[in-house]
């Protein structure tokens, strides 16, 4: 490919990825496939990689991360970033209201928007192109956080439309609930300490180091303030709605995470309608922002030595209530971990019943110094399950106990224990305890591992006490039969297992491989494992050097792979497995593009744009085959110059589509 095609293909493919990116995380449209446009990315990467003089500037390439800094450069900011006066209490709102009236004789519009639980973040746009972010620092002078905010989706390295030529716009970094969640799970995974809150987690990741990492904990963004705009348009909830039209993720209107309104009984109407419906969005807020919308007024209005006049802030309380600790639970998990859970007094809060709330660890039991019969604090943070955050001391027994982690499985009673450096405790009984044999199988069968549809926890549990399973290879010793005889199984409910049992056997190795559920090898673990040694074979010898050299993969990682490949018992049941078909290999490289696949190819003559070789390769990562001769069975013959007479004629008779050095190129599209 020359020069010149390959910079016409990188402008064409940066336009359409820039594109289906605002269309993914700014508007909620899906257009194309994660795989097509994974395809396209890579497509960029690769063109980037062998023209990297034509690569556009803010590449979209540039949301995957790559650089790592040594350290952040502090750049003080060219309009001072303030933070906003807080209150509690509905009436400060109205003496506020009341205050600007008296200052301002014309009538007074306000905006009313979302106070985002996040971090506060300045990005620069210079002729429409992203070229500075910062964090507030003190104020005055910010971190520069450049590389980590050109990872955020719903923040455009290039802007559309009429945008001004340089301003500075303002919003709220932060981790949606989904994500956190996910995060959470995976540290869960891995014996890790979990991160206490959406927030602090959106902050410590803006401040990471490596921007790779960044890239993957799929920060977000809603931008709530523009510097230097103020000509274009006369008040700030124009401008907020002008800046959507440019590519940013702003509130909208319509979902009322932005309103305009000229009371206060209208603002005390959004704050109350919030202060019901935060529960249920997917990410949290701590209250609601009030700003006049005029911009002139607004400057009449001026800044105290903190934060503005024209704008406050109305903070919701935390839903917390007390209520009595009754007694503790342990769960088993497939793993071993124990996770203690508490129980108690039902008790109403944020409109649901709590019954029960997470304790995680004995770290946790410990720090909040727990006794039974306590009356403890429950909070609802961002996670499903309620929190413990304090005990009322005052209400203590002078005769109560502290709480004694347990010694023994509650399942199986073999002997926990806590290895140094883990928090938590983990029955090491894992072939004979039955919740975690029939955890393993859950884990197994689910929906991201081997996607075992008609084998919920119900049905794992009554082939487990029938003795038909015991182990996930016995899964697929199931018959008819077998199936049958058991009570609760329809035919047609027999049917659909077995068909999806079927279907598992095609389902794709790394996800084999998390399905094991070998400690700490998560989905994100089980595919930088997959894709670094391509087999469960080459896994299983690895060496502990050749473990911990694949990206992210670390001492702990590694001694647990290790440990399970050296357990004969679980060897077994990888053989069976294979056995019974499952797959153990990763196909090759991600293909370019299907566009071959099935196909033949015979490759003759001399190329322009290509070695031979380069040509080889492309058919390959396009799905095709190569041929080493013409014959009925080939497709296609791509034709160089110089191709032998006997070649083409052989081709002609045999049906095969001859395909000029161009045709391939529009047909692999580069
Ligand atoms: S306006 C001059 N609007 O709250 C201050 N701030 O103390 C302009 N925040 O750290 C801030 N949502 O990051 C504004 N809709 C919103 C906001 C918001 C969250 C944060 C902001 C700042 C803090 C204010």
């Amino acid at each position: 490919m020359n020069s010149e095609a390959a910079q016409e293909r990188i402008i064409s493919l940066s336009n359409d990825i820039h594109n289906y990116n605002h269309l993914y995380y700014v508007e909620n449209k899906s257009v194309i496939s994660d795989y097509e446009f994974d395809l396209l990315l890579k497509e960029l990467q690769d063109l980037e990689k062998r023209f990297p003089e034509l690569q556009q500037v803010n590449s979209p390439t540039q949301r995957v991360g790559g650089d790592i800094s040594k350290k952040f450069n502090t750049v003080t900011h060219q309009y001072p970033m303030l933070s906003l006066g807080n209150t509690y209490a509905e009436d400060e709102i109205v003496e506020w209201v009341n205050r600007i009236q008296k200052s301002i004789s014309d009538p007074i519009e306000f905006v009313c928007e979302l106070k985002y639980d996040g971090v506060a973040i300045g990005i620069r746009y210079e002729q429409g192109v992203l070229t500075r972010a910062l964090t507030r620092g003190d104020g005055q002078a910010g971190e520069e956080v450049t590389q980590n905010v050109k990872t955020i989706r719903s923040i455009p390295l290039k802007l559309k439309g009429d945008f001004p030529s340089d301003f500075e716009i303002r919003g709220e970094v932060f981790m949606p609930l989904s994500q956190f969640e996910k995060l959470n799970k995976e540290r869960d995974e891995l014996g890790e300490q979990r991160f206490a809150n959406p927030r602090n987690t959106a902050s410590g990741t803006l401040k990471m180091l490596d921007s790779k990492i960044v890239a993957s904990r799929n920060l977000d963004s809603y931008l709530y303030g523009l510097y230097g705009t103020d000509s274009i348009d006369s008040g700030h909830y124009e401008t907020v709605l002008h800046a959507a039209q440019w590519g940013f993720k702003t509130p909208l209107p319509e979902e009322r995470f932005i309103a305009k309104v000229s009371s206060v009984s209208e603002i005390m109407d959004f704050i109350d309608f919030w202060d019901k419906k935060r529960e249920d969005l997917p990410f949290e807020i701590d209250g609601i922002v009030i700003k006049v919308n005029d911009y002139q007024q607004q400057k009449a209005l001026g800044f105290t030595a903190k934060s503005p006049r024209w704008a406050i802030s109305f903070k919701f309380k935390t839903k917390r209530v007390e209520t009595e600790l009754l007694s503790l639970s342990y769960q088993v998990g497939r793993t071993g971990a124990i996770t203690p859970v508490a129980n108690l007094n039902a008790v109403q809060l944020g409109g649901t019943t709590v019954r029960r709330a997470s304790l995680y660890n004995a770290d946790q039991i410990e720090k909040l110094d727990l006794h039974l019969g306590d009356f403890v604090y429950v909070e609802k943070g961002g996670e499903i399950i309620p929190k413990i955050v304090g005990v009322n001391l005052e209400k203590r027994k002078n005769d109560s106990e502290a709480i004694v982690f347990i010694t023994h499985c509650p399942e199986c009673n073999s002997e926990l224990k806590r290895r140094e450096g883990e928090v938590h405790h983990y029955c090491l009984n894992e072939s004979s305890c039955p919740t975690q044999v029939m955890g393993k199988m859950q884990h197994f069968i689910s929906r991201k591992a081997l996607n075992i549809d008609g084998l919920g926890e119900e049905t794992i549990s009554l082939l487990f006490e029938n003795k038909l399973i015991s182990n996930c290879a016995d899964i697929y010793t199931l018959s008819r039969e077998k199936l049958l005889l058991l009570d609760r199984m329809a035919e047609k409910s027999v049917d659909n297992l077995l068909f999806s049992i079927e279907q598992s056997k095609t389902i794709r190795f790394d996800r084999v491989l998390f399905g094991l559920g070998i400690r700490f090898v998560g989905e994100t673990v089980a595919k930088k494992l997959a894709k670094h040694f391509k087999s469960m074979e080459k896994i299983s010898i690895a060496t502990f050097d050749e473990l911990i050299e694949v990206d992210e993969i670390g001492e702990k990682i590694a001694i647990s792979v290790q440990q399970y490949f050296q357990d004969p018992s679980n060897l077994l049941l990888i053989d069976r497995l294979m056995q019974y078909g499952l797959q153990f290999t990763l196909p090759d490289e991600l293909l370019l593009s299907s566009i071959f696949i099935g196909k033949t190819l015979v490759v003759s003559g001399t190329f322009l744009a290509f070695s031979r070789e380069e040509l080889k390769q492309l058919i390959e990562k396009n799905g095709g085959k190569l041929g080493s001769s013409v014959s009925s069975k080939t497709d296609y013959l791509v034709a160089g110059a110089n191709m032998g007479p006997a070649k083409l004629k052989t081709a002609n008779d045999n049906g095969v589509v001859i395909l000029s050095e161009d045709d391939f190129i529009k047909m692999i599209s580069l």
